[in-house]
């Protein structure tokens, strides 16, 4: 992905998440010197098999696997102090080195105790199907400029007002919503007073390093999490997460120039699944959908939830294509459908008798969509032994170059096991 013009790329999910955008990550971070995450936060689980390890990363870039490879939370994530410690202790115990080479932008959001609570008790939380994480309350209080950053933890007096005015905000919240359960000033400032110093010791004007290691001429990796369809402005709303997820976001999230990114990897699932509520159009029948969760391990690596599986849509993904202005993409667990003797292709949607091939702005339509399907012969030989598309089978191949022509977007990666080698499409 990286060339002597482009040194700025932009990992993206390009469907509703869980794409595999861990493994992509792991495996370009081999040529790049910085990892940054921009968006999100502990709702993200990013799954890397390092031989017989696997590690699950919520808010570290997947790059941090890589020896001596910089990583950064931008601007854009907002960060849960607690869990990030939890999950650099686990990364040191497991011999990764972190610390020294892992970066917070000063000007990042908190995610607190009083936003989980939120993201628990009130019912938004619930239609949604969120991880519970704290997210879409942490972006509220920063859209209402209510919210505490990492550079308020160097100044004590102020962290004291800005916590006091947001768990006052969220136990009215709290009462409106009928809940009994009420956020504690005095704890979380507690908790605030024992990471600070780690924090801190982390913290950095992350696009202002950025830009000089771009400028130095480094290879940066923007690692994107969740998916284009949960991107806030161009998902399924309301079904979405509350940040923008596709590449636009990554320069506003990570604190640099839009020209300065000229690559956009978008990966995606040889077919398609979704964690939480909102409409799927290509869901499968409970049969063929537990087939595929037990076949692909489709269970959520934040929260465990069983992912609902559905047949690949060329319409979701031609749409994400153009959305993020896609330059690769990365088809992933192909060997999932081995077994399978044929598979279907979502090429339209009908609704109220009529024919879409373009993504619908409002989620009621895609409620009613009923996919039109072009059906393609499965190959019932295993696929996880190729390392060239060549030692594919001829109907694999003549899947993936249907999805080529339908999404409009040329496939560099395919992967085809869980394991870092398992990979075709590596430049030599
Ligand atoms: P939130 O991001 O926790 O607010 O959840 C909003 C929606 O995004 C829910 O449908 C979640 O299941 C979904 N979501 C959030 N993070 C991920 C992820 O990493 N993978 C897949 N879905 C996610």
């Amino acid at each position: 992905m990286f060339d002597s013009e482009k040194r700025a790329v932009v990992v993206v999910g390009a469907q509703w998440g869980d794409e595999g955008k861990g493994k992509l990550v792991d495996i370009l971070a081999e040529r790049a010197d910085w990892v940054v995450r921009y968006q999100g936060g502990a709702n993200a689980g990013h799954t890397v098999h390092i031989g017989d390890m696997q590690v699950v990363l919520h808010q570290i870039p997947s790059g941090i696997l890589r020896e001596g490879v910089r990583c950064a939370l931008g601007n854009g994530v907002v960060i849960d102090p607690d869990t990030l410690f939890t999950e650099i202790d686990e990364l040191v115990a497991d011999g990764i080195d972190v610390e020294g080479r892992l970066y917070v932008s000063d000007r990042a959001h908190l995610v607190l105790p009083h936003h989980k609570l939120l993201d628990a008790e009130t019912c938004a939380g619930r239609e949604i199907g969120t991880t519970g994480r704290g997210i879409g309350p942490a972006y509220e209080d920063k859209i209402a400029r209510r919210g505490v950053r990492v550079l308020d933890l160097r100044h004590p007096d102020r962290l004291r007002m800005l916590v006091g005015r947001g768990v006052a905000f969220a136990n009215m919240q709290l009462q409106h919503a009928g809940s009994s359960r009420r956020a504690d000033l005095e704890n979380t400032l507690a908790m605030l007073g024992r990471i600070a110093p780690r924090l801190l010791a982390l913290a950095d004007d992350v696009g202002l390093a950025i830009h000089r290691a771009l400028a130095g001429g480094a290879a940066v990796l923007l690692e994107g999490a969740q998916g284009s369809l949960l991107d806030v402005d161009h998902g399924s709303y309301p079904f979405v997460t509350s940040s923008n997820t596709t590449s636009g976001g990554a320069a506003v999230g990570a604190g640099i120039a839009p020209m300065t990114i000229r690559g956009v990897l978008g990966v995606v699932k040889a077919y398609t699944t979704r964690v939480g509520n909102g409409p799927l159009p290509t869901e499968l029948d409970e049969e063929l959908s537990e087939r595929l969760r037990r076949l692909g391990n489709e269970y959520g690596a934040t929260t465990g939830r069983a992912r609902r599986c559905g047949w690949f849509d060329a319409v979701v993904v031609r749409y994400a294509a153009r959305v993020n202005g896609l330059t690769d993409l990365a088809v992933t667990k192909l060997d999932v459908l081995d077994t399978l003797d044929r598979l279907a292709i979502c090429i339209g949607y009908e609704v109220d008798g009529d024919l879409h091939t373009e993504f619908p702005s409002d989620v009621a339509s895609l409620e009613k969509a009923m996919p039109r399907y072009e059906w393609v012969d499965g190959w019932q030989r295993p696929t996880s032994d190729a390392r060239t598309l060549a030692e594919l089978p001829k109907p694999a191949r003549a899947y993936l170059d249907r999805i080529e022509a339908l999404v409009d977007a040329p496939i560099s990666f395919v992967s085809v096991g869980t394991r870092r080698d398992q990979i075709i499409g590596l430049p030599d």
